[in-house]
């Protein structure tokens, strides 16, 4: 037992936010810190975040939370990191620069490369290895782009001056002062590059992106001391004991630890994973498959559903529209309308993932008459974000051949209750929320306090607790009719920016 160590530490690197969370050893969260970051579109499609920003505000947050929380980092019994995934940066081994802002998982300037493979045929080869549709969401293509367009920066990298990595691996790299260059094999399996039955990076991929191997990181599971923390940087050296791709961290989070157990995370985007045990599923219907973590020799393998639009939308309705201050007015200026008033609002900004796939698809406002108020907007966002989950549900129930009984939520946008209520009658099954959130850093915090032995798997499973089950309504009328519509309404987003 690790008795002298009060704490464990979860980074929680976020779309949009940074955040630092510090759990005691009965699992509660002591305090929470959280940091909006700045995002760049240099051009429409394209979203970067500057690697530098992300780890400045990563460290200012949790500087901030150790100052106010009074305790010492010698405290920590060891820090977890869960991150958004796919994000790529490439940087300089010597001087730790990036050789360029890193190119988020949203962002699409690399559809026509991907659609060049897809003519070429090589869409089944990377599903079958890597479990991914051939997508401009995954690292792969965003690497080959930095190469291809940034000076100096392919031969730099066959000289193996340059490293890659998504963010996992970039505040690994900032927190042990460049020693260690790892990512871990959740967030390796998002790249394209990385073979979810040999757990290897692939040679064939490698070669089909043109990307040297020199450029990658080493591997890791999800559950392990992987490095310690520079003692310069949080004044202790402090073991790196978890890190994991955000969504498979709060999949462990959630303890859906069983087969056929689901969760959706409420995002920037929203992203719904089933455990489907130790044997990979490739999907029939356009689901992703992927690495839902490895603890020790064990490797658990999920399902994905990754729906783009999510709370993004929200904050294009507070930023882009004006009509809220804050994101979470988005459910009272809902409840000002008894219905969507026959709006729907297709929240493809960034495209569409599952089970649609379609990179040039954008967001849609349809049915607009005299009569359409901000209410009806509001009111149809959130149903469009909702109704985007029910399509992958379903996908995932085909897949699994399991219906599903519950689902467990979380993310900003679960703490919403109408929008909850309205995801449950969309669904028609129960949707619980633990007490305990967010889950992706109460998931790598879970893996850390493994790692450590600051807990055991019973303790943990004792410790989560559902705060709030959802309940379906009898289906009014017109359910149908909104499904039908929504259905319609994604037939007109299609390939709009082709
Ligand atoms: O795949 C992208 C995902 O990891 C981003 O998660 O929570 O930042 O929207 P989030």
């Amino acid at each position: 037992m690790n008795g002298q160590k009060k704490y464990i530490l979860s980074l929680d690197l976020g779309s949009s936010a940074a955040g630092a969370v510090l759990f005691s050893r009965e699992g509660k969260v002591i305090r929470q810190v959280q940091k909006e970051y700045e995002k760049y579109y240099p051009q429409p499609g394209w979203i970067e975040v500057d690697p530098n920003e992300i780890w400045f505000t990563m460290l200012s947050a949790i500087e901030e939370l150790i100052a106010s929380a009074g305790i010492s980092a010698e405290e920590i019994a060891g820090i977890g990191i869960a991150s958004q995934r796919e994000t790529t940066v490439l940087w300089d081994r010597i001087s730790g620069e990036p050789v360029y802002n890193a190119i988020a998982w949203q962002d699409r300037r690399t559809s026509k490369l991907c659609d060049e493979f897809r003519y070429q045929g090589f869409s089944g080869l990377i599903r079958q290895k890597t479990g991914l549709i051939l997508d401009a969401y995954f690292s792969a293509s965003k690497i080959t782009w930095i190469l291809d367009h940034i000076k100096d920066a392919r031969i730099r990298a066959e000289q193996g001056q340059l490293a890659f990595g998504t963010i996992d691996a970039w505040l690994v790299w900032k927190l042990t002062a460049g020693k260690k260059h790892v990512t871990d094999v959740t967030n390796a399996s998002r790249t394209m590059l990385f073979n979810i039955h040999t757990l290897q990076w692939d040679e064939e991929l490698l070669r089909l992106f043109n990307i040297p191997h020199k450029l990658l990181p080493d591997t890791c599971s999800n559950s392990e001391v992987i490095a310690y923390t520079e003692s310069s940087i949080l004044n202790a050296a402090i073991p790196i004991a978890a890190m994991a791709g955000d969504q498979q961290a709060a999949l462990f989070g959630q303890m859906c630890l069983e087969p056929g157990m689901v969760k959706n995370t409420y995002g920037s985007g929203c992203f719904a994973l089933m455990n489907i045990g130790s044997h990979p599923i490739i999907s029939d219907n356009h689901l992703l498959t992927t690495i839902a973590w490895r603890i020790g020799g064990e490797v658990t393998y999920a399902l994905e559903g990754s729906v783009f639009g999510g709370s993004s939308v929200f904050r294009w309705i507070r930023d882009g529209l004006g009509l809220i201050e804050s994101t979470a007015e988005i459910e009272a200026l809902a409840q000002t309308e008894p219905d969507n008033g026959g709006v729907l609002f297709v929240p493809a900004l960034s495209g569409l993932g599952t089970p649609y796939w379609d990179p040039y698809a954008r967001g849609m406002i349809i049915g607009i008459t005299r009569g359409t108020s901000s209410g009806h907007i509001a009111r149809a966002a959130l149903e469009g974000v909702a109704l985007g989950i029910a399509d992958a549900l379903e996908a995932m129930e085909k897949d699994s051949g399991r219906a599903i009984t519950e689902l467990r939520v979380d993310g900003t946008s679960a703490t919403y209750d109408f929008f909850m209520q309205m995801q449950t009658d969309i669904l028609q099954y129960p949707v619980m929320r633990p007490q305990v959130m967010p889950s992706g850093a109460t998931g790598v915090a879970y893996l850390a306090g493994l790692a450590t032995n600051f807990w055991t798997l019973q303790q943990i499973r004792e410790q989560y607790t559902v705060a709030r089950t959802f309940s379906p309504n009898p289906p009014v009328e017109g359910q149908s009719v909104l499904r039908e519509k929504w259905q319609k309404a994604i037939a007109r987003v299609k390939n709009w920016d082709f």
